[in-house]
């Protein structure tokens, strides 16, 4: 080697090592001033990436909390990500410091799908928050929009139920019924919005947007580009991760924005004032725009968050629910019973039935315990710096309730890795909405899922439905169904669809 390459390299050695040494020196510095959460030992750069990996699932970050405790501090390259693992610190993050830890971190790549939270779901604590969780709630949160709708839920819920009928193989070899309820949930969010369904599977359209809306869940819910994301300096080599983000998104945005939005804007516009007999969802939007509150981009992101958060998350817990009680004959059998007590042997469930069957109402919340959609919450947030446990938070850590591990753990309930309804009956005064800190599928708080008043009943009725017509079997040769599990960045689902056998009821 020339002694020049050599006197360069040794040049380029030192000035890394003086780097090194330096940030040692400032990160000791500031954190003498912090009395930090504890956590593995951070190096330079990486933080605790190289120990702790891509992985941050529920289950991975449950471990840790055993060996660190209910808060510790992970230093992912430069993000700061504080895992919160007990109810008391849930309930300080969630109520008592609601407003400090009340706004959302995004990635790279989340930031690329909300518009750098130009919508709701990934916006700030602040006023577009406010204004969009207010314009969002009259068309969709309301006890109204229950009565509004729930004739077409049960109405897109009994047509699944015939269609399943007239297929022969569901009672012989049996299918994915998730296939056939994955319409179903497309069907009730697209009529509550834009009063439009689609008729088949086949439906190119449905199948359109279905492929963009996988697409995107999959993209975000990834741990693939967490190196970028962590560690800037290797951001160059995510170029193409984010390309493929950003050509997803304007291709869900238009698709969203060419077929739904714009069709509704010119119908309103032929129909005049006889649309406001019948308003959809997105009338109600409409009308926020029109008075200059949102604009037309936060538009297309409320159409955006209502895909993502409504749809896949209630699908998700269908499958769950399904899978449980087909490895679980004697709990569907249960269910039945209730069922033909209460509702009336072929009398078809309603929505204001659900309300009375406790039963159901336990298998539904067990589900939820157990495989949780969104085990981790979204993500929150601390603007500012902030106190937790005693702790100081540095300003914009990235704050993880690990909301499955408080309701899955033996300390406070009993055999938790086992489904067991019957535990939400010995203790009924504990609700989904977040009454007991120990159980929060929903979150709670300023940030709670405000689809919580849709997910429940349509919950209900569909496991309920299915099980007052069919009975729900492993397929030949099986003795269960696989529920193993597949987490991404902070949601939890079913990694294998499975197939199930569903024999009309004689
Ligand atoms: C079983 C179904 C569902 C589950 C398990 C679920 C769960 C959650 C969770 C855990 C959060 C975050 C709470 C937090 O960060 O503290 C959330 C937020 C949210 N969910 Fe749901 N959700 C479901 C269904 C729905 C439905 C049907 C809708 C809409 C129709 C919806 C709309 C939202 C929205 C807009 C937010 C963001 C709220 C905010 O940031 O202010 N969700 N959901």
């Amino acid at each position: 080697m020339e002694s020049a390459t050599v006197a360069n390299l040794e040049k380029g050695l030192l000035a890394v090592f003086a780097v090194i040494v330096g940030a040692i020196f400032i990160s000791k510095l500031k954190s003498k001033k912090l009395k930090l959460p504890p956590g593995p030992l951070a190096v330079p750069i990486f933080g605790n990436w190289l120990q702790v990996g891509d992985d941050l699932n529920h289950r991975n970050l449950g471990d840790l909390a055993k060996k660190y405790g209910e808060i510790f501090l992970l230093k992912m390259g430069q993000r700061n990500l504080v895992v919160v693992s007990s109810p008391e610190l849930a309930k300080e993050v969630l109520h008592t410091q609601g407003v400090e830890f009340g706004s959302r971190t995004r990635n790279v790549v989340f930031d690329i799908f909300t518009g750098k939270g130009q919508d709701m779901v990934f916006t700030v604590y602040g006023e577009h928050w406010r204004k969009m969780r207010r314009i969002m709630t009259v068309p969709f949160f309301t006890n109204k929009v229950v009565q509004q709708y729930r004739f077409a839920w049960e109405d897109e819920i009994g047509r699944a139920v015939d269609d399943i009928k007239k297929r022969p193989e569901a009672s012989t070899t049996g299918i994915v019924i998730r296939r056939r309820l994955q319409l179903v949930m497309y069907n009730i969010m697209y009529r509550m919005m834009f009063d439009r369904r689609f008729e088949s599977e086949e439906d190119p359209l449905f199948l359109r947007l279905k492929a963009l809306n996988g697409e995107r869940s999959r993209l975000a819910q990834s741990f693939e580009y967490n190196y970028g994301d962590f560690i800037p300096v290797l951001r160059p080599f995510l170029r193409g991760y984010l390309k493929i983000c950003k050509d997803v998104k304007e291709r869900r945005l238009t698709l969203f924005k060419n077929y739904f939005v714009d069709e509704r804007k010119k119908l309103g516009s032929t129909m005049g004032s006889n649309v406001t007999g019948d308003k959809c969802a997105i009338d109600h939007i409409f009308e926020a725009q029109d008075k200059g509150e949102i604009n037309e981009d936060n538009v297309l992101y409320i159409v955006e968050n209502i895909n993502v958060a409504a749809i896949e998350t209630t699908l998700w817990s269908m499958e769950w629910g399904i899978a449980e009680i087909v490895n679980h004959p004697e709990i569907q059998q249960k269910i039945r019973d209730e069922l033909d007590a209460v509702v009336g042997r072929g009398v078809p469930l309603t929505e204001p039935d659900t309300v009375r069957l406790p039963y159901l109402q336990a298998v539904v919340k067990e589900t939820l315990r157990l495989h949780m959609a969104i085990p981790l919450l979204v993500p929150h947030m601390n603007l500012h710096q902030a106190k937790l446990g005693g702790y100081d938070i540095p300003a914009e850590s990235k704050i993880l309730v690990n909301a499955w591990f408080l309701a899955n753990n033996p300390e406070w309930w009993k055999n938790p890795e086992e489904f067991i309804p019957e535990r939400f009956l010995e203790d009924e005064k504990i609700e989904a909405s977040g009454n007991d800190f120990r159980f929060l599928p929903f979150g709670v708080g300023r940030r709670s899922c405000p689809g919580i008043i849709l997910a429940l009943p349509i919950l209900s009725l569909a496991i309920g439905r299915l099980v007052q017509n069919f009975e729900l079997l492993p397929p030949p040769g099986q003795s269960n169904v696989d529920v193993s599990e597949k987490g991404g960045q902070f949601s939890l689902h079913i990694l294998n669809h499975s197939v199930v056998v569903a024999k009309p009821r004689a």
